[in-house]
């Protein structure tokens, strides 16, 4: 199966402190990757580092290919255009615009590609989150957690990206509004699309995704098809035994 995103030799530190070391991932086409692991594992510092590129002599360094172009050292904006959107853990939307706004934001990208209808994502993601549609005039920093991810992931997408990378989009929700954010990834891989997920919520992502990686102080442990991984039994101690608040932050 042909990978959309293949990355090798991955390195991240801030300062002097080595946080990932030599790291390998690969995301075939069409297909919904995890990354699971504990708070500090370097999750989030994997997926900033694959956005923000190593064009200046920042704190990442690899090579990182997207089908079959070397963009380790291209500009993020550069990286949005050719079709990798990047939900962050922090969500970054504005607060004091409206939903629709932040929406139109999103699709900057495709204006900027020379798209006419660019806003053309729009039904369709008011459809994938009816929700949205319903709040599109209220400022966004009244939405709450969920509605807020909802809109985090719908201006994303406003992007047409063909890799959708999500950093922990069900932290701090309540399970049912994750379940329904998780609900909505299945339905885009339906519809094609490639997505990377990091998540603590290990049972939800391993249930959803095809193959998953286990991130533990800067390296993969294990890997594997999640169906595996989840029947694994160090995995299900550690990340999916019962009783235990693994899931949440600490
Ligand atoms: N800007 C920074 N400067 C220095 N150290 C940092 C910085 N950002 C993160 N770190 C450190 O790097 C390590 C990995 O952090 P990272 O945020 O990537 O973990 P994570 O797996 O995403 O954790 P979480 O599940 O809590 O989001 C941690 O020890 C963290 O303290
Ligand atoms: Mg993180």
């Amino acid at each position: 199966m042909k990978s959309i995103l293949k990355v090798s030799n991955f390195n991240a530190r801030y300062g002097k402190a080595d946080i990932i070391e030599n790291l390998s991932l690969e995301i075939p086409e069409g297909q919904i990757v995890t990354v699971i692991g504990p708070n500090g594992a370097g999750k989030s510092t994997l997926v900033n580092g694959l956005m923000a590129s190593m064009e200046s002599p920042g704190y990442a360094s690899g090579n990182i290919q997207f089908f079959d172009q070397d963009i380790s050292r291209v500009p993020v904006e550069a990286i949005v255009r050719l079709g990798i959107s990047l939900v962050p853990e922090t969500r970054e939307l504005f607060g004091s615009m409206t939903v629709l706004e932040n929406l139109q934001l999103g699709a900057y990208v495709r204006r900027k590609r020379g798209e006419k209808n660019y806003f053309s994502e729009l039904e369709k993601i008011y459809g994938l989150f009816p929700r949205l549609k319903e709040r599109q005039g209220q400022r966004s920093s009244t939405l709450s957690g969920g509605e807020r991810q909802m809109l985090a992931v719908g201006r994303a997408l406003m992007a047409q990206p063909k890799l959708l990378i999500l950093d922990e989009p069900s932290l701090g929700l309540a399970p049912r509004i994750t379940q329904e954010i998780f609900h909505i990834l299945g339905r885009l891989k339906e519809l094609g699309m490639s997505t990377l997920l990091i998540e603590q919520n290990a049972r939800a992502a391993l249930k959803i995704s095809d193959y998953g990686y286990v991130m533990e102080l800067g390296r993969f442990t294990m890997s594997g098809p999640s169906d595996e991984l989840a029947n694994d039994p160090s995995v299900i101690e550690t990340y999916l035994g019962f009783g235990k608040k693994k899931e949440s932050k600490q």
